[in-house]
């Protein structure tokens, strides 16, 4: 008896149901992924992508870490991109926050967590940069919910920011960078009508020139 034994009765019986509506569901699975989507979410366990958007295993490329953040440095997160971007050719990557987000309240506040407290400083630049607008909210929550929108809408231009992102749509990769938000508290996602089709939506300075390939 393990404790994990309840997750794999979990396993057999979805198995089995898979199977039953289509018995060639994992052989046709196992040949091909080809997700058009690239989901970039919260670790929170509240937040599971398929399940939001209803979407079957095979139809979103997902990477989750604390806060849905795409941080320059992080060779997870690059790496995720790049492969979604470059070889599934996914058409389009979407960024999504979730009210009540843990990590941002963390970062918010003034306690030190630790490691966590390197991750969670990338929220507090972005509170930093945004701090006019988000001191005039007087409201606790409205001001967390507003830190949440703008953490997503940043984290939208980070991934703009990157090559593989510019090198798509230079070479003519239909590729669109949205922002969304999740609402934990009745199920539903907003969209924050946040949508990067081309390099003339980035700032100039973030603009990399990337030389068409001939290939
Ligand atoms: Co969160």
């Amino acid at each position: 008896m393990s404790d994990l034994d309840p997750l794999f009765d979990n396993n057999r019986r979805w198995v089995s149901e898979c199977l039953l509506d289509d018995p060639d569901y994992f052989s046709r699975l196992a040949a091909l992924q080809a997700p058009k989507y690239l989901w970039i979410g919260c670790s929170d366990s509240r937040v599971p992508a398929n399940q939001i958007i209803g979407l079957m295993p095979g139809e979103v490329f997902v990477h989750r870490n604390i806060a849905n953040l795409v941080v320059h440095t992080d060779m997870n997160a690059l790496s995720v991109i790049q492969f979604a971007v470059q070889y599934l050719k996914i058409e389009h990557i979407i960024v999504c926050g979730h009210y009540g987000c843990g990590g941002v309240r963390a970062a918010y506040e003034n306690n030190q967590l630790g490691l966590l407290d390197n991750w969670l400083r990338n929220i507090k630049d972005i509170y930093h940069a945004h701090s006019e607008e988000l001191e005039a909210i007087a409201d606790p929550q409205q001001k967390m919910n507003r830190l949440c929108e703008i953490n997503v809408m940043e984290q939208v231009s980070n991934v703009c920011h990157t090559t593989f992102v510019q090198n798509a749509w230079t070479n003519g990769h239909k590729l669109s960078v949205h922002g969304i938000i999740y609402d934990i508290h009745n199920g539903l996602l907003r969209d924050l009508s946040i949508r990067v089709n081309g390099a003339a939506q980035i700032d100039d300075i973030y603009q990399m020139s990337p030389k068409k390939k001939t290939a």
